[in-house]
């Protein structure tokens, strides 16, 4: 059975972005193969965090995701800090990773630059050997990401292939795979940049948004002086709101864009956000009921976590044994 692993860092209130690249994709095929997904809690402090949101954001994302439909008794649904494992591993694969390839990561050259010297963590040089450990821990055949996580997969396949050589088969290869739709959500007043839940208010929209916040948000988006609805690569702000649409609706950028030739960017602009309004509405409804059964929600996260460390813990004696580690 195919076994499928993914996670969300608790670093921000969730984005349209991270529902249309990731979460919303996550339940499919639920049956038919393994999930694992995780709250990398870990990854979240290599930026500085308020430890009072943190956790509070790390029950909140859970919930999030048992309200896109993954359910906790058939994929494993873990939380990073509870399973040692994670970064048990990454010690060790830290020595199967040169300096030179982590400098060469384009999520670790963004942040260092907007954080400055005093942002550029060991932790967050290190990320993507810590996000090695997360998948190849449970021997995942897929990731599913966002454009932003293909490199830090590459090498992924880097560090695992280089370990294989050395000690015979240990880690599966894992395959990145991004949804057609939605791998890319941009920045809405910005759309040269991706939409990030750490970057400021009016670039994003949150699952949270109230639906006055969505319709302002929406209404004031950059886009371009022509007014003609088109997809492409020259038209990046009406594009972004394309696949926006196409992400709620499931419908095709195609089919979305046929709709509204002559059509101006006014009503496609009150569109999308009345799409967005009725979407977001539904969801956050479902969200309070589970978010207010915070016993239930421990007791999930608790249970998660431990059938994690029994599939993290078989992996990690093997690592060690290979090493020569007692
Ligand atoms: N704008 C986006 N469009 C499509 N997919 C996205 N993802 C994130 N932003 C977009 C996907 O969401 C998953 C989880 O990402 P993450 O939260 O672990 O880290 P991130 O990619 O760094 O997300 P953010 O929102 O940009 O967080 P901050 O601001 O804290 O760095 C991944 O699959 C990602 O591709």
């Amino acid at each position: 059975m195919k076994t499928v692993f993914s996670g969300l860092k608790p670093s921000g209130d969730m984005t349209i972005g991270n529902y249309l690249g990731a979460m919303k994709h996550w339940p499919t095929n639920q049956d038919s193969q393994r999930g694992i997904f995780f709250v990398p809690n870990l990854h979240a402090i290599t930026v500085r965090q308020d430890p009072k949101l943190l956790l509070e954001r790390t029950y909140d994302l859970i919930a999030w995701l048992l309200v896109c439909g993954i359910d906790p008794d058939t994929s494993v649904l873990l939380v990073q800090s509870l399973v040692p494992e994670h970064a048990e591993l990454c010690w060790i694969l830290d020595n199967y990773v040169t300096m030179g390839e982590l400098s060469r990561m384009t999520q670790f050259k963004d942040k260092s630059r907007k954080l400055g010297n005093e942002g550029q963590l060991v932790g967050l040089f290190n990320y993507p050997v810590l996000m090695a450990a997360d998948i190849l821990l449970y021997d995942a055949n897929e990731v599913p990401v966002g454009e932003d996580q293909m490199q830090h997969v590459e090498l992924t396949r880097d560090i695992a292939k280089r370990f294989n050589s050395l000690y015979g088969d240990t880690f599966v290869m894992p395959k990145a795979v991004t949804p057609k739709v939605g791998s890319r959500i941009m920045s809405l007043d910005d759309p040269a940049v991706k939409m990030s839940k750490s970057a400021h208010e009016a670039s994003y929209i949150l699952l949270s948004d109230s639906p006055e916040a969505i319709r302002k948000k929406i209404k004031i988006s950059v886009t371009d002086s022509e007014n003609r609805v088109a997809y492409g690569p020259d038209k990046p702000g009406i594009s972004n709101l394309l696949e926006i649409y196409a992400g709620f609706s499931d419908e095709t950028v195609e089919e979305i864009e046929g709709r509204y030739q002559g059509k101006g960017y006014g009503e496609l602009k009150a569109d999308v956000a009345e799409l967005l309004v009725q979407s977001l509405t539904e969801l956050q409804e479902r969200f309070r009921t589970i978010r207010g059964d915070q016993e239930k929600l421990e007791a999930i996260i608790f249970s998660g976590s431990q059938k994690a460390r029994t599939i993290a813990g078989k992996k990690l004696s093997e690592v060690k044994q290979k090493v020569g580690l007692l």
